[in-house]
């Protein structure tokens, strides 16, 4: 439609989830609500890590603020922001947090039928040097009512029914997928709406970038390391693959979304299962890569049919373009 009409017909993301939902007409509006807290909490992370370096500067953190107040650290307040925004919603019945170690159960009065995995703050090495840093979230649904356990969470990652990541950068962008595709919104401080600004995210099938810390390449094992030497030194006469690592996976993969290639966070010597998490990094990251056309690889398996034992267990991935990631799962059927 006209300029002007594209101008005036805002879609935030609740009148796109809202849109979505029509498609569920049993749905009775419990993951828009659901939606609505998760964004609550991202919008309140966003002002916080706005200020964060402000604070620092007029030295609120890390000492005690006017009200005598101890100045936490930005990854236990998102942690207790987003914990309290989830059980308010009423629509939760367990959650699993990076920043505690046990899984939450809800209290009966507010609990509802979903199950959320979250990394309430991702990056946090990066806060102080005012790098994109993120939160990264996945769902689960409890088929039927029970008191919930973490059987509930220690699930496939196949078995989310949405994951979602918001990065706080130059612009505050959240990417959503409900398991019908992926879907970018970035927040109009103005509105304080998050507005569709990237719809149906698709990662080019092959990319120019691979993403890893080399830091580590001491560590490597045998297929790493061989991947890596050909982004490097291509066989095929093609050019090299550039670097690019932020440190933060919600950035590596953001960028890898949005312009394709590939991320890796191998297994080593030192790590065998590496070091990113499976529940609220890794499958979250890998039902987001998948849903826009690129897959995730563990270096034994599709990341998503992976079943977690332990609430903070660990994996290596391979994740982003379709093509880029082939090939690696080639070097490591080659040498199983
Ligand atoms: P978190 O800050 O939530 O603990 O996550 C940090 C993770 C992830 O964001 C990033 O991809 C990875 O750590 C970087 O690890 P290295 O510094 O070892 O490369
Ligand atoms: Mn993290
Ligand atoms: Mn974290
Ligand atoms: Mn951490």
């Amino acid at each position: 439609h006209s300029a002007d009409a594209q101008r005036t017909d805002l879609m935030t993301i609740t009148r796109f989830v809202l849109n979505e939902q029509s498609k569920h007409p049993e749905s009775r509006g419990d993951f828009t609500i659901l939606l609505n807290h998760i964004v609550l909490g991202c919008k309140f992370v966003c002002s916080s890590v706005n200020k964060a370096g402000l604070a620092k500067l007029i030295g609120l953190a890390g000492e005690t603020n006017i009200q005598g107040e101890e100045q936490k650290k930005l990854d236990v307040l998102s942690n207790e922001v987003f914990i309290k925004a989830l059980v308010s919603s009423g629509r939760t019945c367990i959650l699993v947090s990076e920043e505690d170690e046990d899984a939450i159960i809800v209290e009966p009065s507010k609990r509802g039928k979903y199950c959320v995995v979250f990394d309430p703050l991702d990056g946090s090495s990066n806060i102080d040097c005012g790098v994109s840093i993120g939160t990264i979230f996945g769902i689960y649904t409890l088929a039927d009512v029970h008191e919930p356990t973490i059987k509930d969470v220690l699930r496939p990652g196949k078995k989310m029914v949405a994951a979602g990541y918001c990065m706080y950068g130059s612009s505050c962008t959240l990417v959503l997928s409900t398991g019908a595709g992926v879907n970018g919104f970035t927040l109009d401080p103005s509105l304080g709406e998050f507005i569709l600004t990237h719809p149906g995210i698709k990662i080019p099938n092959k990319g120019k970038i691979y993403s890893v810390n080399e830091g580590n390449a001491k560590h490597w094992d045998g297929p790493t390391a061989a991947y890596v030497e050909r982004c490097k030194f291509p066989e095929d006469g093609s050019s090299p693959k550039s670097l690019r690592y932020i440190g933060s996976m919600v950035a590596d993969v953001h960028r890898t979304l949005l312009y394709g290639g590939i991320f890796l966070y191998p297994g080593d010597k030192k790590n065998p299962n590496g070091k990113l998490r499976v529940l609220y990094e890794v499958f979250p990251m890998s039902f987001l890569v998948e849903q826009a056309g690129g897959q995730s690889f563990t270096g034994k398996e599709r990341a998503l049919d992976l079943i977690p034992t332990k609430l903070h267990e660990r994996s290596p991935v391979f994740l982003g373009s379709y093509d880029d990631v082939e090939e690696i799962k080639a070097l490591y059927a080659a040498e199983a």
